[in-house]
């Protein structure tokens, strides 16, 4: 694998956020809307949570992987890095394809990233932040030079659609960060990550792992639809938030009057603001986009960030924090110093290229599947000749594609 093996730990290493993008799908669904099938009202949506609307996945192909995967693209693009350069993908997930394989390897497959390690990590709202640690780690130590840091969700499809309590808060989509090596100073300066257990029940989706299978009793009770107690939720939200946002900015260095923009998870409007109230930190320096997308758990971190880029709320230098919370319960939070430089002008032309090895991408998935099951009926019992004949032209399609 690429960039592995600390090939560069001798020298000062720090991680920079140089790519990011975000996926969203096309439906949106109003407070209004909700309305007709829940007892709720636009009123008490906007006054409780913020919250004015939300994007839905409604469409059954467009799943956490594919979002995932459109948002990677997106980053990689404004990082002008082609996919096979890719060390690692940490995809932080609520709502992941499958318990395996992990929605990071089916993103990394739809990426053509044919030389990375891919990876789930469960944090829930959190999990974005975690990322970002991990990755810095790995950079920082000189084991990997670009890692991938995404936030995918379909929340939509857990959440009980009887269940005011829960249905109005959610939303779907995904963001994404690519993290590169640089020796200029900055990009993460810190990260503080912190778990307490024993409020797991608090948020929790009951069914469908390995303590309570799924059966039909368990789907009779709707216990594969997450289940929380918003009241104690918003008390842990609003003591960890201050808390773990004041933890990363010493940790850095730093003091609050330092910090340019703080970006939340999107929750709940009245968690931030009284959250952020505490640090005594203006308003404007605190970026809030949740009225638009309801939370959308781990994505919710990269997809206000690529926004805060959009309107030209971060300069280069500027300090900035990105702080989460979730069930575990799991908090974290993460001070970096924006370097990224202006937009570079990338040429049409590796537009194009890129664009074609995600059809490429495609069709080596294909090829690979197909050739699996061919291989599957052509194994002797004399020995796996044809798997190795196979095995070989597959690994020299491989290296041609990587030339
Ligand atoms: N519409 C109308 N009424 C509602 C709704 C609704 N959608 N939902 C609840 N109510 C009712 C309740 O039944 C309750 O009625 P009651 O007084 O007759 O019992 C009343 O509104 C007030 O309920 P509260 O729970 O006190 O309302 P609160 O002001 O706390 O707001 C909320 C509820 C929005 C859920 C809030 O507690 C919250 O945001 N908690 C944090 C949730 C959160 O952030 N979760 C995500 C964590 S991240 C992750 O890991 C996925």
């Amino acid at each position: 694998m690429a960039g592995t093996n600390g090939k560069h730990a001798s020298t000062l290493r720090y991680a920079h956020i140089t790519g990011w993008g975000k996926a969203l799908p096309d439906r949106v669904i109003t407070n209004d809307e909700l309305a007709q099938i829940v007892d709720t009202s636009d009123e008490w949506i906007r006054t409780r949570t913020g919250i004015r609307r939300r994007r839905i996945a409604v469409d059954p192909s467009e799943t956490s992987a594919t979002l995932g995967t459109k948002a990677a693209r997106a980053a990689l693009e404004v990082a002008d890095l082609p996919p096979h350069k890719v060390d690692l993908i940490i995809c932080a997930t609520s709502s992941p394809e499958h318990t395996f394989p992990s929605t990071a390897s089916l993103i990394q497959d739809g990426l053509g990233a044919v030389n990375a390690g891919a990876f789930d990590l469960s944090a829930a709202c959190s999990g974005f932040v975690y990322g970002i640690s991990l990755a810095s780690g790995m950079i920082g130590t000189g084991q990997m030079d670009n890692i991938l840091v995404i936030g995918a969700e379909t929340l939509s499809r857990i959440v009980d659609w009887s269940d005011r309590n829960t249905c109005v808060l959610f939303g779907d989509g995904a963001g994404a960060v690519l993290l590169q090596a640089s020796p200029v100073p900055g990009g993460v300066l810190s990260s503080v990550l912190g778990s307490d257990g024993s409020g797991g029940d608090l948020l929790i989706l009951p069914a469908g792992g390995s303590k309570q299978p799924a059966t039909l009793e368990t789907v009779a009770a709707g216990k594969h639809f997450i289940k929380m107690d918003g009241r104690a939720v918003f008390r842990f939200a609003t003591r960890v938030m201050a808390e773990a946002t004041l933890q990363a900015i010493e940790k850095a260095g730093l003091s609050i009057d330092d910090i340019d923009l703080v970006i939340p998870h999107q929750a709940n409007e009245r968690i931030i603001k009284s959250s952020m109230r505490q640090l005594k930190l203006p308003e404007e320096k605190i970026f809030i986009n949740l009225y638009d997308y309801g939370n959308t758990s781990t994505a919710s971190i990269p997809i206000a960030l690529c926004e805060a880029v959009e309107q030209d709320r971060l300069k280069p230098n500027d300090n900035l924090v990105m702080v989460g919370f979730g069930a575990g319960l799991t908090w974290a939070a993460t001070a970096v110093k924006w370097a990224v430089p202006g937009a570079r002008e990338v040429p049409a032309w590796r537009v194009h290229q890129r664009s074609a090895s995600y059809g490429l991408a495609h069709v080596r998935s294909r090829f690979l599947r197909f050739s699996r099951k061919v291989e599957g009926s052509l194994v002797t019992e004399d020995g796996d000749a044809w798997s190795e004949v196979l095995s070989r032209r597959i690994e020299n399609w491989r290296r041609s594609r990587e030339e």
